[in-house]
C-alpha cells in the first residue's frame, strides 16, 4: 500500500483520528508567532492544527497528499467559519516557495531519511528571514509505547537529527520529552516526542 492510500484509508472514517483540537506542543509554542502570521502547515491531515491557527486569525496554507484528509479539514474549517488554502500534493515534489511564510508548523509529519533532510531544508527556505519553524515528532523510544506514531525506527526523529537538519537556523528549543497525548483515538497515552522551535536567519 502506498502512503497516499494508507492515509486516505486511515482518514476514511467519520470521526477525526487525531481529534479536532490543536496539538499541545503547538499551543505551548504558538506565542512566538506574530499576529496574523502567514503559516504553512505541511502534512496537516484532517486539519486540526491549520484550522485552529486560522481561528487565531492567521492566514493558513496547508499541503497534504491525502485528499480524504483535506476534505475533512475543509469540513472542520467550515464548522468554525474559517477558511484555509489547501493543496493536495506530495511534499517531496511540491514546488516549495522561497521566503514566503512567517512560519511553518509541522506536527507529526514523519518522513523517511531519503526525503526528510530535503523537505526540512525546503521548510526553512520557504520562510521569510526571521520566520519560525514549530515541529513535533516521535522519537525512537516511542516504539515502546502504544500511543501512536510510525512503527519503524527509520521514520522517527531525534533532537540530534533535527539539530543537523536545521543547522542553518537559530534553534531556540530542541527538546526530547515524555508527554501524555490526548489527541483523538490514535494519539492517546504516554509518548516519547521531540519538539523544535527554530528561526530562519
Ligand atoms: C500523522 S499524520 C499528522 C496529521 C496532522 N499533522 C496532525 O498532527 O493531526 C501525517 C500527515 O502527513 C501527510 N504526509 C505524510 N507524508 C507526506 C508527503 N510526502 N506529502 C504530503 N503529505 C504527507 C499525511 O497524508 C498525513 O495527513
Amino acid at each position: 500500500m502506498n502512503a497516499v492510500t494508507f492515509w486516505d484509508e486511515r482518514f476514511g472514517r467519520e470521526d477525526y483520528v487525531y481529534g479536532t483540537e490543536p496539538n499541545n506542543f503547538l499551543v505551548r509554542q504558538v506565542a512566538v508567532l506574530p499576529p496574523g502570521a502567514h503559516v504553512l502547515v505541511p502534512g496537516d491531515g484532517e486539519g486540526r492544527n491549520g484550522v485552529w491557527l486560522a481561528r487565531q486569525g492567521m492566514s493558513v496554507t496547508t499541503v497534504d497528499s491525502s485528499a480524504v484528509g483535506l476534505a475533512k479539514s475543509k469540513r472542520l474549517a467550515d464548522h468554525h467559519g474559517v477558511s484555509i488554502k489547501a493543496e493536495c500534493a506530495d511534499l517531496a515534489t511540491w514546488a516549495w516557495p522561497d521566503s514566503k511564510f512567517d512560519a511553518v508548523v509541522a506536527i507529526f509529519l514523519h518522513l523517511l531519511p531519503e526525503t526528510r533532510p530535503v523537505i526540512h531544508s525546503a521548510m526553512l527556505r520557504a520562510l521569510k528571514p526571521g520566520g519560525w519553524i514549530i515541529l513535533q515528532g516521535f522519537r525512537p523510544e516511542q516504539l515502546g509505547y502504544s500511543s501512536g506514531g510510525p512503527k519503524g525506527v527509520s521514520w522517527l526523529y531525534t533532537s540530534a537529527m533535527l539539530a543537523a537538519d536545521f543547522a542553518q537556523a537559530d534553534i531556540l528549543l530542541n527538546e526530547e520529552e515524555l508527554v501524555t497525548l490526548d489527541e483523538g483515538p490514535l494519539h492517546r497515552g504516554l509518548a516519547a516526542t521531540v519538539g523544535l522551535v527554530a528561526r530562519r536567519r
